[in-house]
């Protein structure tokens, strides 16, 4: 089972399991982790499940279409290198736990 990791800005950690082919955001959203908001469901319309994956995972998870990249520059928080908007990234992922930080504003 694949997990995610969510962290929040004062260092709280959320841990849930992820079934295959349901996204970080779904999980988060379904488990009540505060932060992800999730508003369009998924279908890259809002930007709000913007995370900020963990460096060093970073490289091993498939690249953002151009879709996400385009909405990534809609983000409330700052964009960084490591931005991802979570409903996009799918279990299973490369390592058993993904580890993504919450930003402090979705909107
Ligand atoms: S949930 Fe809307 S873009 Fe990810």
């Amino acid at each position: 089972m694949s997990r995610v990791k969510f962290v929040q800005t004062d260092g709280t950690e959320s841990v849930i399991d992820v079934a295959p082919g349901v996204s970080a955001m779904l999980a988060a959203v379904r488990n009540g982790v505060s932060g992800i908001e999730g508003e369009c469901g998924g279908c890259l319309d809002c930007a709000t499940c913007h995370v900020y994956v963990d460096e060093a995972q970073l490289g091993a998870l498939a690249s953002p279409n151009a879709d996400e990249l385009e909405l990534l520059g809609s983000v409330a928080a700052t964009r960084k290198p490591n931005s991802r908007l979570s409903c996009q990234l799918k279990a299973p992922f490369p390592a058993e736990t993904l580890i993504v930080y919450i930003p402090g504003v979705q909107s």
